[in-house]
Order: structure tokens, then C-alpha cells, then sequence
């Protein structure tokens, strides 16, 4: 962190959130309002999402279906192709389901930073051909994946525990589709099976693809009679918490959405400039977003939207916003605060979201109506403690 981030509460500016209604806030004028915050919020921050097909289509067969070498499960594995021969991409798409079950399970569903392989051990799961962005200890070798990759970031992923609780898992790496690397050619040539936006300072970005490449990867799970459509959970940590918000508001058939250390245009308030800033983050990651995101650098106050705006398109679907209390960087006190804001919009529904506006203590779970909170002890991860919050909350959702 440099030396100008905020990270005290007393150097919190006055801010005013933009008006998630509009000044009308009703529930009938809900459904409009809630398209004209999906056109702003790709206008301004993450690019507009292609409505038409890509050239060449997309289509998920499965690879394998094979019992896990664990607990009671069974591994199936995807490949989502997409476009035409010539400009050809391809999804590795996992999903764990468990063996012991009474019907259609509820599956999470999330991106993983660094392969399929590296959220579990088992031998079984395919090596990533694509390029893989070099994370520290995850077996990477000149871009590549290497076996030495397998279950290394495991602690992010209790597959065993999720399954036991009666969840499935699925899981595809955000680069298959979008490399993690600013000016890489893979993106601008899966741009290609596109027409390109009508402004060009609003063409979409890594965190667009990848939220795009959620949706296919839930539709391919959907397919399947041992999944429940009807309860797939968008989930993400950090970058990818920000995409599965970004996903589950765009795509109405997420069941809910759950956002862990997402941070800076994930659950945070901009306004707040607490930790990661507008400015910080688009010249640091300007690849995950549109272009025209960087015209508000120190100009948060001048956005036409905030961070509970997008929390409020997720209504009235679950939601789940998770902090950490080392996690300056994200700003728990800003996610936490766009949750409380964001219960408006499921007040029009008759749900409560989260009442009142007291931050509450490290480890004591917030579980409203329909809107969940938790902050953890500890730094930037996605835990243990984390999951069995999410899964305590989401088994309330469906009772
Ligand atoms: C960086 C970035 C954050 C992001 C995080 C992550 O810290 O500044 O915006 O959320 O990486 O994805 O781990």
C-alpha cells in the first residue's frame, strides 16, 4: 500500500451516494430503474456485455464423469468451446457433486485464480492449457501449468466440508477466457467474436468476460438432472467476487451471490477513498474494466453510480458480502456499508436485508433477511471460516 492510502476512519470525506431509486422508490418502477443502473453500471465501469451470441456459437460437452478419489463425490469436467475455428476458446469447467444426496443439490459456482488444479490434490483434475498468470507457489512454470500446481490453493476451496454439507462446487480459471495480464492478445481476440461496443470507451473488460464466462459455466451445470438450477450461487473472492457480482446482477438466473474480500468496484463504496481508490485501480488493473472508468480517478463523487447499486441489483436474491479485518486494502467498513445501503432495494420486496447500521465485531456473523455480513479475523483470503458462514447462511435461504 503507498503512503497516500487511506486506511483511518477519520479521513473519511463526506460523501452523498447517488439515489439508488432515483427518487421514486416504489416497487413498480423498480424493474426500469434496475435496467438503467445495468446500462450505467456498463457504461462506466465494467464495459457492456455483447447481447448477441459470439461467432461461432458456444457449446459444453462433458469430458469425464468419474468417481472423486475423496469423501463420497463425483468429478465431472467441461470443456465450454467457444467461437469459430480459427479464433477457437475453450472453458475447463469442474464440478464436484455429492454422492449422498436427496435430490438436486445447490451449487457454488466461482472462478479461480490459478487453474482448476490448484483447488484440490486430486490427480484427476485436468492441467490448464492455457496461459497462466505466474502466482507465487502455484507450480507455474513460463506460463504454463505443472502438476507441481496441484491442490495449492486448496485452503480456498474445502471441497470435502462443502460437499458434506450437502453443496456442489464448481469451478473454471477466469484466464481460460480472459488472461489476467493487461494487453494480452488472447483478450482482444476473444473480443473478435463480438461486434465491438458502440463507444469505445465502454468495451468490456476482464471482469465482463469473466462474468460472461460464469453464465455459460452455469448454464452448463444447469443441464445436468443432479443439479438444482434453481439454487446455483454466483461466489468470488476478491477480483472474482467482484466478477460474480457482476455476474449475478446481469444474469437473473444466479440463485445468489456471495462477495468475499471484493473490495474496490466489488462491495465498497468508492466514495469512501478508504484503501484501494478508483485511480489506484484502474492504473493498476485498467484491463478489468472499460475504458472510460479512468476519467474518474479522484473524481469518485462525480460517478454516476456506487458500490450499493450494484449490491441492490443482486435483489431480492440472497447476497453475502464477507470482509476481513486485516483487509484495509478492501475496505470492510465501505462493504459493509454498501450491504446496508443496498437493503433498500430488498425492502421493496418485502425483505429486511440488514437493519440498522452498526459495524459489528470480527467474527460475529450479521445474517439478516436476505443479505448476509461477516468480517474475519485475519488477512485478504478466502477461508474455512469463511465457507461454513456462507453455507449456515445459505442453508437458512432454502428452508
Ligand atoms: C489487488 C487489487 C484488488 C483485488 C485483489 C485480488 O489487490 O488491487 O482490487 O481485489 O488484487 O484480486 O486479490
Amino acid at each position: 500500500m503507498s503512503q497516500d492510502t487511506l486506511i483511518d476512519e477519520a479521513g473519511v470525506p463526506q460523501y452523498k451516494l447517488p439515489d439508488l431509486f432515483d427518487g421514486k422508490p416504489n416497487p413498480q418502477y423498480w424493474a426500469d430503474r434496475r435496467r438503467e443502473l445495468l446500462e450505467t453500471f456498463a457504461e462506466h465501469v465494467y464495459g457492456r456485455t455483447p447481447l448477441e451470441a459470439p461467432e461461432g456459437g458456444w457449446g459444453p460437452t462433458v469430458r469425464s464423469r468419474e468417481a472423486a478419489p475423496f469423501a463420497e463425490a463425483t468429478r465431472i469436467q467441461f470443456r465450454i468451446q467457444v467461437g469459430p475455428p480459427g479464433n477457437r476458446h475453450a472453458v475447463a469447467l469442474l464440478l464436484y457433486l455429492p454422492e449422498k444426496r436427496k435430490g438436486p443439490v445447490p451449487v457454488f459456482l466461482g472462478l479461480n485464480f490459478s487453474g482448476n488444479h490448484t483447488i484440490h490434490t486430486d490427480p484427476g483434475i485436468s492441467l490448464p492449457e492455457s496461459w497462466m498468470f505466474p502466482w507465487d507457489g502455484t507450480g507455474v512454470v513460463d506460463h504454463r501449468a505443472t502438476e507441481a500446481g496441484r491442490g495449492t490453493r486448496a485452503h480456498r476451496w474445502p471441497v470435502e466440508r462443502i460437499l458434506e454439507r450437502g453443496y456442489g462446487l464448481a469451478t473454471l480459471y477466469c484466464g481460460d477466457l480472459a488472461p489476467d495480464q493487461q494487453g494480452h492478445p488472447r483478450i482482444s481476440s476473444f473480443r473478435e467474436l463480438f461486434a465491438p461496443a458502440p463507444d469505445p470507451q465502454s468495451e468490456w473488460g476482464n471482469l465482463g468476460i469473466w462474468a460472461w464466462s460464469l453464465s455459460r459455466a452455469r448454464e452448463a451445470i444447469s443441464a445436468l438432472a443432479e443439479v438444482d438450477a434453481h439454487r446455483i450461487i454466483a461466489i468470488g473472492h476478491s477480483r472474482m467476487g467482484k466478477a460474480a457480482l457482476w455476474a449475478a446482477a446481469q444474469d437473473p438466473l444466479f440463485a445468489a451471490a456471495i462477495s468475499n474480500n471484493s473490495g474496490c468496484l466489488g462491495a465498497a463504496l468508492s466514495r469512501r477513498k478508504f484503501g484501494e481508490t478508483v485511480a489506484k485501480i484502474s492504473k493498476g488493473f485498467p484491463h478489468w474494466f472499460c475504458p472510460r472508468l479512468s476519467t474518474y480517478a479522484e473524481r469518485e463523487e462525480q460517478m454516476p453510480v456506487d458500490q450499493h447499486m450494484l449490491l441492490a441489483l443482486i435483489a431480492p436474491r440472497p447476497l453475502y458480502v464477507s470482509s476481513a479485518s486485516e483487509d484495509l486494502w478492501a475496505d470492510p467498513r465501505g462493504e459493509f456499508l454498501a450491504a446496508v445501503e443496498a437493503s433498500a432495494a430488498y425492502r421493496l420486496f418485502g425483505h429486511e436485508g440488514i437493519a440498522g447500521t452498526e459495524f459489528p465485531e470480527v467474527e460475529a456473523p450479521l445474517h439478516g433477511d436476505r443479505i448476509g455480513y461477516h468480517i474475519r479475523r485475519g488477512t485478504h483470503n478466502m477461508l474455512r471460516y469463511d465457507w461454513e458462514r456462507f453455507m449456515d447462511f445459505m442453508d437458512k435461504q432454502w428452508e
